[in-house]
């Protein structure tokens, strides 16, 4: 079985509605699927690969080996233990936002340049792909965006890009590359590896793989999105395995809500005639009550996080 792939070119033309109503599906029963053709230069991606991969090797690299994780797996390895390691993960990861430049790596050439441009770039795919959703579930345009604003009161919505690598591990049945979660956001675009693999969603009760397709950028929902849509769009369980060989490189951007937003079921705030046929299955939350709960509870099971984020606002 694979993750769908959409090709995202068709929603212009007389293909629309059949690519919307497969991307609906997507949302439905994957939460994840691949987009092709989603305008993003070649160029660009191809630059951002290797920006990424020149940073992990001057920047981070002799970091990572010194890193707790690796201590901690080697610790067991030579005790000859059985256990695993299941508080850490086998990651190199650093954070780009508007917020921290300062704090980007400055010693690989082009880094900063590009990795600039390319968030503007998947900023605004981001907020097409959300279009895309408000249609599909039957909201005005930018509605979801602009819940993730903080609606009337404008605070801006976060954007930020999780740069990773996932380096060999000699002892993958010790840890994982990433422990299996649900994002907490709202939409993440994913531009992962070509060649190593690793990263799996739980459906139907099984892994499966996210096969790697070059040039696709990977998108999927989290928490914030399934209340919005009312459980329509569920979270899917996702996680990375630690892999003998090869560098898995994986850039996640993360398109968030203002911590200050309140996300709540989208129907609530329709017509009052419909209103009265529906039923909301999720709370109204603020989404920086919901991340501190996250904080606490990002690799637990989902449920219980919706109703303790509740509390700080009643
Ligand atoms: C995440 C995530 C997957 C990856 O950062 O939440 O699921 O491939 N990342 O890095
Ligand atoms: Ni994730």
């Amino acid at each position: 079985m694979a993750i769908p792939v959409i090709d995202f070119s068709k929603l212009e033309g007389k293909d629309r509605a059949k690519t919307l109503a497969q991307i609906a599906t997507c949302c439905e029963e994957w939460g994840f699927f691949q987009l092709i053709n989603h305008g993003i230069s070649e160029e660009l991606l191809e630059n951002v690969k290797n920006v990424a991969s020149e940073c992990y090797k001057t920047e981070r690299e002799p970091g990572f080996k010194n890193s707790n994780v690796v201590k901690l797996v080697n610790e067991l390895v030579e005790k000859k233990s059985d256990e695993r390691v299941d508080n850490v993960d086998w990651e190199d990861v650093f954070l780009l936002s508007d917020d921290n430049h300062n704090d980007w790596p400055s010693n690989t050439p082009g880094f900063k340049e590009t990795m600039k441009e390319y968030r503007v770039e998947l900023k605004k795919l981001a907020i097409k792909v959300m279009e895309v959703m408000d249609e599909n579930l039957g909201l005005p345009k930018g509605y979801i965006n602009k819940a993730f604003n903080g609606g009337e009161h404008q605070d801006e919505a976060f954007f930020g890009t999780k740069v990773s690598h996932y380096p060999p591990c000699p002892h993958p049945d010790k840890v994982n590359g990433l422990r299996a979660h649900t994002d907490a956001g709202g939409v993440i675009l994913l531009y992962q590896d070509d060649e190593v693999n690793g990263l799996q969603i739980l459906k139907d009760g099984v892994w499966i793989d996210v096969q790697p397709l070059k040039n696709a950028i990977v998108i999927n929902t989290g928490d914030q999105i399934e209340i919005l849509s009312n459980g329509k769009y569920k979270s899917v369980w996702h996680r990375v395995l630690a892999m003998p060989d090869g560098n898995r490189r994986s850039i996640a951007s993360f398109y968030n809500p203002s911590y200050k937003a309140t996300i709540e079921p989208a129907a609530l705030e329709k017509e009052e005639k419909q209103v009265e046929d529906f039923e909301a299955k999720y709370p109204k939350i603020l989404f920086g009550d919901y991340m501190s709960v996250y904080a606490e509870q990002k690799f637990l099971p989902k449920e219980p996080r919706f109703q303790a984020a509740v509390k700080a606002i009643c």
